[in-house]
């Protein structure tokens, strides 16, 4: 692997999964693989898990570890190529992206989207400028439209919690719009509707009132159903995600408490576990009685986090 951007830089993923659990059950097993060699990460935006995840499985790995806040303590970035830079910005990427080539062995890096252009956010101009002139391995540690390690987790949790496992019944995963009290990115949905896809071992529904599709892309044959409590029959895993508006972009249209899981809601499914990437508004996008309740895997998933990225980085390594 040379880079990690999207689940298309993944051949098997099965294979990347099996590698994140052997790393869950002896997490220094190749503590010599990163030896004399450093991970930069940087964060042009807030972070608590992936910061933290990225940086324990680096350790894990024997890699030197530099966490440099871009967005807030760095220069002010410019990505637009022949930009005449006599506005805010202070240093173009491809000045500064080769130095970072130079000092660490893999950069590591996380952005947003800006929600006000979509186009210039579906291009993904930061994180490709990054891979296009720093000349090492780019890791996504989230960019404008995907969240690849979030999405290897999440595969990894729900893996190791399949009763259908062994049966050949494949689960039903129900991806559950949730509202929010300001516009999100897409990423997040995006980017676990192009690994369950990918994936190809579940049924996989979305769910999400009118006028909040996601990009046909990622979604691919996923059902798509309005009524909630329709998609939610016989769900075994709901993944609770608020997200903005797509086609008139970046807008909230509806913010509907009854989008909110309940426990009365979770009664229609199959006994379902319930996931979230975190962070989550408590009462908003899910209630406190599913959070707190049996149901929930986000602790768990949130750990998992270090597994995910313990195994990307070691086929990073390993080139
Ligand atoms: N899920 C996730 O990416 O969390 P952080 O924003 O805290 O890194």
């Amino acid at each position: 692997m040379n880079k990690f951007i999207s689940v298309d830089d993944v051949t098997d993923i099965d294979a990347l999964v099996a590698k994140a659990v052997s790393y869950k059950k002896d997490p220094f097993r190749n503590s010599a693989l990163g030896k004399h060699k450093r991970i930069g990460c940087l964060f042009l935006n807030p972070s608590m898990r992936t910061r933290l995840s990225t940086q324990i499985a680096a350790q894990n790995l024997g890699l030197d570890v530099i966490v440099f806040n871009v967005g807030s303590e760095g220069w002010a970035l410019e990505f637009e190529d022949e930009a005449i830079m006599s506005g805010s910005t202070v240093e173009h990427v491809k000045d500064a992206a080769p130095i970072m080539g130079k000092y660490f062995d893999i950069l590591a890096i996380r952005t947003f989207p800006s929600l006000k252009n979509r186009e210039d956010d579906y291009s993904e101009l930061f994180i490709n400028q990054f891979v296009r002139y720093a000349g090492i391995p780019v890791v996504s540690l989230e960019s404008a439209t995907l969240h690849p390690l979030q999405s290897l987790t999440d595969v990894l949790t729900i893996s190791e919690n399949m009763r259908t496992a062994g049966s050949g019944k494949r689960p039903k995963i129900v991806l559950s719009w949730a509202p929010h009290v300001k516009p999100l990115p897409q990423c997040v949905a995006n980017s676990f509707s192009q690994w369950i896809n990918a994936w190809g071992r579940a049924e996989f529904v979305i769910t999400h009132p009118e006028d909040y599709e996601l990009s046909p892309k990622f979604t691919g044959d996923a059902a798509i159903i309005h009524d909630q409590e329709a998609a939610l029959e016989g769900a075994d895993f709901v993944y609770v995600k608020n997200w903005s508006t797509y086609n008139d972009y970046g807008k909230i249209y509806c913010n509907d408490p009854d989008w909110m899981l309940t426990r009365e809601k979770l009664a229609l499914t199959n006994h379902a576990k319930v996931m979230h990437c975190l962070p989550v508004r408590r009462n908003v996008e899910l209630s406190d009685e599913v959070l707190d309740s049996a149901d929930s895997l986000v602790t768990e998933e949130a750990a998992n986090r270090v597994w995910a990225a313990q195994a990307v980085l070691a086929e990073i390594l390993n080139g």
